[in-house]
């Protein structure tokens, strides 16, 4: 091909795929087949590797996203994003609706949309491209998330028709259904932790540093808040109709309601419907339909006085319980867990549910073969909220709580004030023996490569190792010879185990799995006591002395220590080399340079930032995220977000380079 044919042909195929995009993602009526999108898709990357300098942000192809890391400029927003009044009450929203209308003098026509549940964004475009994506942050700084968003395919890069110069759009990201369960057993079967809900899914993938990475997730968006000066119509009803002639996603289901019960019949409506859409709603918006009316009711210090979200009830069935078990922990604490007939709630199957202990048992009355009403709150896993006890059948026994371990059968207690029930056979028990080990391997722990909760159990079950003080006498030799563990592998967990003796004592404490020492405490504990002698010797009075530490966890870490097998593993774990004392905190001693100081990294450095973190901790600083009034310092790297920069210097706060940094620190 010529040069200049090339060139028309990438151009044409840019315009192609945009037209596609729109025909596929926000009509729903593609053009071509998936094969002859691809295909094309293929060719202009190819154009696009020959032709550098005719790189476009919003061409089709980067809907593939970048590998480019980048962290997160914040921006302000141009009009702060607001929130919604909301209510869960049929007499409320009836109050609502009477109060604008009484405000406003006559009657009133609402729409009613559907109040996803996601993250909300805001996009700028520009001359009909987009050029901007930011988060709500705290509704008056935002992130800028564009490069996340471009990967985003029901978000058009590229706009057609009538559209203003310049105007920003609000709507709402979210993942529906199936590509939440899609990525959550991906997260599962790769040994992650699964995303409680869609929502926290698609607000976690776009906030993810790497653009490639959002592209694989299935986030979707639909628009619902157009800000302009040239409103291209008077009502909000006809200007999502306009702006979808644009070629954007609008929020779909929306309905005109004249009366307080056409707006009640739309919520009844959708709060039966819900179970059948593809992604999760959590209620209905209502908002006054008529612009200059809204302009005329105005906000409230938090809200438009023109728009209200009425919130549906979490969703709940009844099923049967067949059975419960107990489950132990690597603290001993038991959970019982129900055993369900299977059924469905909000888009997954519910098989299980949690009882959480022995009072909430008693509380519902629980018996066997009960008809009992689940519901999905926040979390993954489903509750039991109530029991049909008019459906029970005669002579179904009440659910007993377990009086011995159900792993080892010592008999089990319970603390005074604490609703669970434990094992108090910490040695032999063996969900607590493998829960600790688990624990102590763990990333955030000692970070042991090539060990899993597998190996962990192959290895007990061999009778290798029973303590975590066990983990360092495993030679080679012992591992390469068990199920499934090759020479290679055995020799790298060998390594792993050896290198973990350089993990600061901090995380050596953590690991450790004392009862409410999380990775928080166990810094604060070692940075007013830097070594396990003095932790370990440290009276009641001397542990609550600390910030932070307060009469649970000293008592838990006094019990701790008291126990003689404990000393023994801390002697055990000292000879094999572990940290057993602050090193940093000596040089800490050696600097306060920083002390008590807020300071805000941003931009980028020669190195990674993890390390300015802990300098800055190291020297007696404190690592904060957000710039404020309160911040003493804003360590600046190269290309450090404007915003910050204008915010830093509007408060006059000391803004210092890497170089500056560096000195302050050493001198
Ligand atoms: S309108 C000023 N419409 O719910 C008006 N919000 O609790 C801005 N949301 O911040 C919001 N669906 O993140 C609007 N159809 C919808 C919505 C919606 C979901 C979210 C949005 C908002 C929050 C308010």
């Amino acid at each position: 091909m010529e040069q200049n044919d090339s060139v028309l042909r990438l151009k044409q195929l840019r315009e192609e795929l945009h037209h596609h995009n729109y025909r596929y993602y926000i009509l729903n009526e593609p053009l071509i087949s998936d094969y002859e999108y691809d295909k094309k898709m293929a060719e202009l990357i190819d154009l696009e590797h020959k032709h550098p300098e005719l790189t476009d942000a919003n061409s089709p192809s980067v809907r593939v996203g970048s590998d480019l890391s980048s962290d997160f400029r914040s921006v302000p927003h141009k009009y702060p994003m607001l929130s919604l009044g909301n209510t869960y009450s049929e007499e409320e929203l009836r109050d609502f609706v009477n109060r604008v209308e009484k405000n406003i003098g006559h009657p009133v026509t609402f729409v009613c949309e559907l109040k996803y549940d996601g993250t909300a964004i805001s996009l700028t475009y520009e001359k009909g491209m987009l050029v901007l994506g930011v988060t709500r942050g705290d509704g008056v700084m935002g992130d800028d998330v564009t490069a996340n968003v471009r990967t985003i395919k029901s978000i058009p890069l590229k706009l057609h028709g009538n559209y203003p110069e310049l105007f920003e759009i609000r709507g709402e990201i979210f993942m529906p259904h199936v590509g939440f369960d899609q990525i959550n057993a991906e997260r599962e079967a790769a040994g992650e932790l699964a995303f409680a809900n869609p929502r926290n899914a698609a607000a976690g993938s776009l906030k993810l540093q790497n653009s490639s990475q959002v592209a694989k997730r299935p986030l979707e968006c639909f628009l619902y808040h157009l800000i302009t000066d040239t409103p291209p119509a008077n009502s909000h009803y006809e200007t999502l109709k306009t702006v979808q002639s644009w070629g954007l996603r609008i929020s779909p289901h929306m309905q005109l309601c004249r009366s307080f019960d056409e707006v009640f019949n739309f919520i009844r409506y959708w709060d039966n419907a819900r179970k059948d859409l593809p992604y999760d709603i959590d209620g209905v918006v209502i908002k006054v339909d008529d612009l200059q009316l809204r302009d005329e009711l105005g906000f409230t210090a938090k809200s438009p006085r023109w728009a209200i979200a009425y919130k549906f009830k979490a969703e709940s069935v009844f099923t049967q319980l067949l059975s419960v078990d107990f489950q132990v922990g690597r603290t001993g604490a038991i959970t019982p867990v129900a055993n369900l007939n299977p059924v469905q709630l909000a888009g997954t199957t519910v098989k299980r549910a949690s009882l959480h202990n022995a009072d909430i048992i008693a509380a519902l009355d629980l018996h066997l073969n009960d008809v009992v009403s689940v519901e999905k709150g926040g979390e993954i896993i489903p509750k039991i909220t109530g029991v049909d006890a008019g459906l029970r059948q005669p002579g179904s026994p009440k659910v007993a709580f377990i009086t011995n371990c159900p792993e080892c059968g010592t008999p089990l207690i319970r603390i005074e004030g604490e609703a669970a029930h434990y094992c108090p056979n910490a040695v032999a028990c063996p969900p607590q023996i493998k829960g600790k080990i688990e624990h102590f391997i763990s990333r955030k722990a000692m970070n042991i490569d090539g060990l899993g909760s597998e190996t962990v159990a192959l290895l007990y079950q061999q009778g290798l190792v029973h303590t975590v003080s066990d983990l360092y006498r495993l030679k080679p030799s012992h591992l390469s010879g068990l199920e499934r563990l090759g020479s290679k592998s055995a020799a790298n967990i060998v390594t792993g185990i050896n290198e973990s003796r350089k993990v600061p004592f901090a995380r050596v404490l953590f690991a450790l799995g004392i009862r409410f020492v999380g990775e928080t405490v166990a810094k604060t504990l070692t940075q007013a006591m830097p070594s396990i002698n003095q932790i370990m010797n440290a009276t009641y009075d001397e542990l609550i002395a600390i910030d932070e530490i307060g009469d649970k966890i000293a008592g838990s870490i006094i019990a701790w220590f008291a126990d003689s097998e404990n000393r023994r593993l801390i002697e055990d774990l000292q000879s094999f080399g572990l940290q057993m004392e602050a090193i940093n905190n000596k040089q800490e001693a050696a600097s306060d340079n920083l002390k008590g100081m807020s300071i805000v990294i941003s931009g980028v450095f020669s190195r990674p930032r993890d390390e300015f973190k802990s300098m800055i901790e190291a020297h007696g600083g404190k690592n904060v995220s957000a710039i404020s009034s309160k911040t003493d310092l804003v360590l600046a790297g190269e290309n450090m977000g404007p915003a910050k920069l204008a915010q830093a210097q509007k408060l006059g706060i000391k803004i210092i380079s890497e170089n500056e940094f560096m000195q302050l620190i050493e001198s």
